[in-house]
């Protein structure tokens, strides 16, 4: 029974976690069907992201004709250069030198937007603080201690923490900016969730194409059944 307790109680240990950060997920603002916000955070990802971090079911020819662009411009503006439209979205960090870097391979992010969700990674991305006591300088209030600098540092700027003794526990209630980037803050929230938008994309490449086809699947069930029903009606009239 104790060694019950005590399981429960590691369990819960991590929403005691994010309790404690005294902050609550921020909405992203998805819409696949905004190509241009797409692009975008197609750009912003493989500016700020590809360095270390994968997306390996993905390649440059999807992102062009998912998007609706001309493979030349995704070329031009997406891709990094050098890259062709057949190719992987692949990192070149190895993964002994990123082991050694940061403690921990940065993992492949396909499929992060589905294990973690649009509204945390909107909120990870935008809840980087300066903590001198970790060795980054930064700490994040999604994901306490995690091991990846703040990449977006040179558009948002630095953020300091606010914090407040509630409960007899220090806990972050705010995140306050304390020297601006090469964005304004309404900009670079617009950016985070453009880079959002393209890992929620990626998670699922034919999202928009089922959810239209949806459309016509239940069109078809409707008529059907219409037909059928009327059918039964035929076959059934003479029969009391
Ligand atoms: C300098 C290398 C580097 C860059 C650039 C970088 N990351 Fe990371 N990222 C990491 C490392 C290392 C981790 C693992 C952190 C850990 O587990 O403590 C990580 C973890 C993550 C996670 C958490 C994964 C999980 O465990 O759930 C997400 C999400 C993420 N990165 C997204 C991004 C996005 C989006 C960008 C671009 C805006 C980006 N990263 C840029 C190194 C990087």
């Amino acid at each position: 029974m104790k060694k019950l307790l005590q399981t429960c109680l590691l369990l819960l240990m991590p929403l005691g976690v994010f309790a404690s950060a005294g902050m609550e997920l921020e909405d992203a603002d998805i819409d696949l069907s905004n190509k241009k916000s797409l692009e975008n955070g197609a750009h912003l990802y493989v500016q700020y992201c590809l360095g270390c971090h994968s997306t390996k079911y993905i390649r440059y020819l999807n992102i062009a004709d998912d998007f609706d662009i001309d493979q030349e411009e995704i070329l031009e503006k997406v891709a990094p250069d050098g890259a062709g439209i057949y190719d992987k979205m692949l990192s070149a960090m190895n993964a002994h030198d990123a082991k050694k870097w940061f403690g921990t391979k940065p993992p492949d992010l396909s499929l992060i937007a589905r294990s973690r969700g649009a509204d945390w990674l909107y909120s990870y991305l935008r809840g980087f603080y300066i903590d001198t006591k970790k060795p980054l300088g930064v700490n994040n209030t999604v994901f306490p201690d995690v091991g990846m600098p703040n990449p977006l540092w040179q558009l948002q700027g630095t953020q300091e923490a606010i914090y407040e003794n509630i409960d007899g526990q220090n806990v972050i209630t705010e995140l306050t900016l304390v020297e601006q980037g090469t964005m304004t803050p309404e900009e670079f929230d617009q950016a985070v969730n453009d880079i959002v938008n393209f890992l929620v994309y990626a998670g699922e490449p034919i999202q928009e194409e089922r959810r239209s086809m949806g459309k016509y699947v239940l069109f078809f069930i409707f008529m059907f059944g219409l037909l059928a029903y009327l059918l039964k009606r035929e076959y059934w009239k003479d029969i009391h």
